[in-house]
This record gives structure tokens, C-alpha cells and sequence, in this order.
């Protein structure tokens, strides 16, 4: 606990106010509490036992007084505490999204989103509580504890001893049990994160899933992760509901030692009737401090358990780290000598090429050669494994990733379309340029269908591009990738949804771009008369390049596939 408030330390110094007025409102509260237990002495001895009548209108008003004094009390401290709770949470899911949109490509790749979303909303809510509302109110119980503390010992400081020897044997279960809730809690919230990865798969391929009449086996399958988790929430909820009882069992075994020995003091006439009741109120309260912070306690455990994995996401850092260069603009691509490996799997071996701007070069060859792999290297989604890339004659990793990435357009075989405008889905990320806007819709063949939309331009487009048709949706990506006017454009199967004529249409477009270098995956082969050079790719290596007329006449792989 010490240290997770060590961790927040620095978020709290930014709230000095807002502190300061809640530490008022607890110590209000602890007053007030503390109070109405002392009240009960003057209350019984003087109204009832010395039957005087002054204090029988003087104490009812003091009991309105402490109370008043409770409630502002409660006001403030629950207002600000909350308030500084929800902001540090507010900034530290900025801060985690910032920092998870710079992991690596191959992070994203081998990690479930639903596992992020779950890490980003439902973690963070855990936090949200303890860094305000448990750490808070453990504060302000243990105040109170000392104020009654002080009532208590006041009336009767050798009761008081007797009483309190018990206290430290509550410690004991309360650490057990809260010990037990923390490790459920992070098998809770794996789950969760297990549940929101289920869902999400379930919503994102819903037609698999209906064509296939998969639903049953869906929700089977979701059934079980529902049942572990609801066996894991039950398991937690249980040993939570342990604690109070222990704990109220314990206090009546101190109730029974103060009556038998403050009754005594009573009927000996060493102690007033007044002080018994007010020591006993008083101790009876302590119980109600006592049990919150073992709850807040064990609740802080499940916040601690959330911020741990918290952590262990803050400590990943990308390994494709920026350069400082900056790219006026791109002349010329040497790869050197470049391998690359996922894992174990050689993607990648030994290429060798360069190319100069102007150039249009096609990418053929079997699926899983390799095309893709040698596209990601030129957009840094990954680092050569051997080998470097040049860049006008320096190495890639010299340049700042997004001074490189401003250079090139990519449009990749997965087209991401936006819930927004089709104005900004072509201007993604920037602000719109109505001229420059106008002339990527025209390229990219668009005209005639979005001049049929009642809103034009500003028509929203679904998620996914739910509205779209499959070829629609790659001429959106096409202008989205022209209007960005880049030094590099990367079509990755980007015609292969498009009817042979708008395909033709495009292809002629960008035929006639010649301040570029466009390289075209593809595997229809018509491609190749809009291009200078075609690269095959075999098994991870180019296995011919040249014109096309140069690979007819002798390359024996092309044309086992041009036949
Ligand atoms: N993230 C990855 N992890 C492991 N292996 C991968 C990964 N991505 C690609 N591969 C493997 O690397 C090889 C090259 O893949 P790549 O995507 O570059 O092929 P491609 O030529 O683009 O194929 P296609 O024409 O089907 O798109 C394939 O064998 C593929 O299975
Ligand atoms: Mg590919």
C-alpha cells in the first residue's frame, strides 16, 4: 500500500486545494463522530440522573450542531476526494493510450484488442477507487479511530486497556482474507479481459459466424467464460462476506468484557452511568472505522493486483525506435542484403535492390513469398533482421518514423474505413483541402458515386464501411492514399475488389503518376503493362526482376505463371 501511494505521489501533488479542503472535511467528521459518543455522558448523567434542565435544551442543540458539522464534513471530503479520483484516472488513460499507440506493429499482431480495451477501461476503473475513494477513507477511519480512541480512554483509561488488548487479533483474519482477494482479483480481471476478447471477436466477424451457423458453438463457447468468471466473482464476493462477521464476532467478545467490567465499576459507584454508556458508544464505534479500512483494505488489494498489470504495460517499450532525420524528400530505396524473421519464420532472405524515383514497380509472385514483408520494411512496421535499407544513401533507422511514414501511402491488404465524413476519411488525420481533396476523389474514380450521395462528400461512412461495396471501399482507401501526394505509394492488393474497368481506370491514373515510386502488389497480371519493373517473389527472395518483356524472355518462374 505504501507503495502504490508512493506511485501516485506524484499525481496528488498536483492537487495541493483540493486535499487540503477534503483532509477538512475528515477531520470534521472524525470530530463530529467522536463527539456524538461524547455527548452520551453529559446526556445521561446530567438530563436523566441529575435531572437538570438546562442541559435538557443546551445538549439537543449540541446534538444538532455535531451532526450539522458531520454532514458539511462528509460533503467535502466526499466531493474532492472523488473529484481528484476521476481526474488521475482521466490522465492515466490518456497516458496509456499514448504510450500503447507506439508499441510495435508485431505487438498489436500477437495481442488481443479486447485485452487492451479491457486493460484500458476496466483496470483503470479499479484504480480510479483506490487512488480516491479507499485510500481516503482508510485516511479518514483512522482519524476517527484516534478521536474515539481519545473519548474512550478519557472515560475510562483502564477499560479501556482491557478492550483494546483484543484490537490486534482483528488484524490477523482481516490480513488473510484480503490477501486471499487480491489473487482472486487478478484471475477476475483476466477473465474479463478474456470476455471482451470473445465479444469482440463475435461482433467483428459476425458473417463468418452466421454463414457458418456458428452461433450455438459461439455462444457455447462464451457460456463457459461467463460461467468462470461468475465462479471466480462468487469466490471473491464470499470471502468478502467473511469479513464482516469475524470481525463483529471479535467486537461482541469486547462488548462482553466492557459490561462485565465497566458494569462492575458502575455498581461499585467508581464510574458514572453517563461514562459507561459514552465508553461503550464510543467503543462501538471504533468497530464501524475498524471494519471500513479492512474492506478498503482488501478493496485497495484488487486496485493494487489492476495496477500491477498496469505496470507491466507501461514497461513495454517499442523496439522500433524514431531516428532524428527528417526526409525533404525520397530520391531513392537500396535494400541491402535484407533478411527478416517473425519468430522463427524467415520471411525475407538475402534481397538485394534499389530503386530510383520515378519508378513503378510490381510485386508478383505465390502467396506468402514475401511481398508484404518487403513493404513492412519500408514502412518500419518492423526492423530488418540482417541487412539494412538505404534510404538516399542512409540507413532507414536514421530517419524519424514520421517524417518517413509522411512519405508514403499505403494502402494495405485489411482497407480501414471510418465511422466519419468521406471527406475525412480521405483527409485522415489532417485538416481538409478542398482542392486537394477534390482531385484524389477524381483519381481515385469516386466521382460518380459520391456525386449520387445526397450528402456528397459529407456523407458518413459505417464502421468497417459497412455501407460501402468492397470495390467502393478500396477506391476510398485510394484517395485517401493520393490525396497525402507522397514520395512512395504502396498498393497491397489495393484493385483486386474493383470490376475490370474501374480497375482499368485506376491503373491508367496511376500510370500516368510520374514523380513517385509506386510499387504495385498484385496477382492479376494485367498490372504488369502499367508498370516498368516487375520483382517475383519466391520463398522469400526476389527470384527474377526486370521489365516484362525481360522476364518472358528469361525468367522460367514467370512465366510458368504468365502462361
Ligand atoms: N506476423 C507474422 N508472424 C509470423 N509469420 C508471418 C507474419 N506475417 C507474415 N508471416 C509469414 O511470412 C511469410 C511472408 O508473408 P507475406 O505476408 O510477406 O507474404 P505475401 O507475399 O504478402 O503473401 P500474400 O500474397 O498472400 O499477401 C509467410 O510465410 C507468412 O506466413
Ligand atoms: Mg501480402
Amino acid at each position: 500500500m505504501i507503495d502504490f501511494l508512493k506511485e501516485y505521489s506524484i499525481y496528488y501533488k498536483k492537487y495541493k486545494l483540493q486535499i487540503l479542503l477534503a483532509f477538512i472535511g475528515m477531520i470534521l467528521v472524525s470530530v463530529a463522530t467522536a463527539g456524538v459518543a461524547y455527548l452520551i455522558k453529559p446526556v445521561l448523567d446530567k438530563i436523566f440522573i441529575q435531572k437538570d434542565s438546562t442541559s435538557l435544551y443546551l445538549l439537543p442543540l449540541g446534538i444538532i450542531v455535531v451532526y450539522f458539522i458531520k454532514g458539511v464534513g462528509a460533503v467535502l471530503q466526499q466531493y474532492y476526494i472523488s473529484y481528484i479520483g476521476e481526474d488521475i484516472v482521466r490522465k492515466i488513460r490518456n497516458k496509456l493510450l499514448e504510450h500503447i499507440v507506439n508499441f510495435d506493429i508485431d505487438y498489436f499482431k500477437n495481442t488481443h484488442s479486447g485485452e487492451l480495451v479491457s486493460k484500458i477501461i476496466n483496470d483503470i476503473n479499479k484504480i480510479q477507487n483506490a487512488v480516491s475513494l479507499y485510500l481516503a477513507e482508510i485516511f479518514r477511519d483512522i482519524i476517527m479511530a484516534i478521536f474515539l480512541l481519545i473519548v474512550v480512554i478519557y472515560q475510562n483509561p483502564k477499560l479501556a486497556l482491557f478492550s483494546l488488548v483484543i484490537l490486534p487479533v482483528m488484524i490477523i483474519p482481516i490480513d488473510f482474507l484480503s490477501k486471499k482477494i487480491k489473487k482472486l482479483s487478478t484471475t477476475s480481471q483476466e477473465l474479463t479481459a478474456n470476455l471482451n476478447k470473445n465479444l469482440s471477436e463475435i461482433f467483428k466477424n459476425i458473417e463468418t459466424i452466421k454463414a457458418f451457423n456458428a452461433q450455438k458453438y459461439e455462444t457455447e463457447r462464451f457460456k463457459k467464460s461467463n460461467l468462470s468468471f461468475f465462479n471466480i466473482n462468487i469466490k471473491t464476493i464470499r470471502t468478502k462476506a467473511m469479513l464482516i462477521p469475524i470481525l463483529e464476532f471479535l467486537s461482541s467478545i469486547i462488548a462482553a468484557i466492557v459490561i462485565i467490567f465497566g458494569g462492575k465499576e458502575v455498581i461499585d459507584g467508581t464510574m458514572s452511568v453517563g461514562a459507561f454508556f459514552s465508553f461503550l458508544t464510543a467503543l462501538f464505534m471504533l468497530t464501524d472505522p475498524i471494519r471500513r479500512v479492512s474492506i478498503n483494505y482488501s478493496n485497495l488489494q484488487e486496485a493494487i493486483a489492476a495496477n500491477d498489470r498496469l505496470k507491466e504495460l507501461f514497461k513495454i517499450n517499442p523496439t522500433i525506435n524514431t531516428g532524428k532525420l527528417q526526409i525533404d524528400t525520397v530520391n531513392d530505396i537500396e535494400f541491402k542484403d535484407v533478411y527478416l524473421k517473425y519468430g522463427n519464420k524467415t520471411a525475407l532472405k538475402g534481397i538485394n535492390y534499389k530503386v530510383l524515383k520515378p519508378k513503378k514497380v510490381a510485386l508478383i509472385g505465390d502467396s506468402g513469398g514475401g511481398k508484404s514483408s518487403f513493404i513492412y520494411l519500408i514502412e518500419r512496421f518492423y526492423d530488418t533482421t540482417n541487412g539494412d535499407i538505404l534510404l538516399n544513401g542512409k540507413s532507414i533507422k536514421n530517419y524519424s518514423i514520421n517524417s518517413l511514414r509522411d512519405k508514403i501511402s499505403y494502402i494495405s491488404q485489411n482497407i480501414h474505413i471510418f465511422n466519419d465524413t468521406i471527406a475525412n476519411n480521405i483527409a485522415y488525420g489532417t485538416k481538409v483541402d478542398k482542392d486537394r481533396l477534390l482531385k484524389a476523389i477524381e483519381d481515385a474514380n469516386l466521382n460518380e458515386f459520391i456525386n449520387g450521395l445526397p450528402k456528397g462528400i459529407d456523407t458518413i461512412l459505417q464502421e468497417n464501411g459497412a455501407n460501402l461495396s468492397g470495390g467502393q471501399k478500396q477506391r476510398v482507401a485510394i484517395a485517401r492514399a493520393l490525396y497525402r501526394e507522397p514520395d512512395i505509394l504502396i498498393l497491397d492488393e489495393a484493385t483486386s475488389a474493383l470490376d475490370n474497368i474501374n480497375e482499368k481506370e485506376i491503373l491508367n491514373t496511376i500510370s500516368k503518376i510520374n514523380n513517385k515510386i509506386i510499387f504495385i502488389i498484385a496477382h492479376r497480371l494485367n498490372v504488369l503493362d502499367y508498370v516498368d519493373e516487375v520483382l517475383l517473389f519466391k520463398d522469400g527472395e526476389i527470384a527474377c526482376s526486370g521489365s516484362k518483356d525481360e522476364l518472358i524472355k528469361s525468367c522460367k518462374e514467370f512465366n510458368k505463371i504468365y502462361q
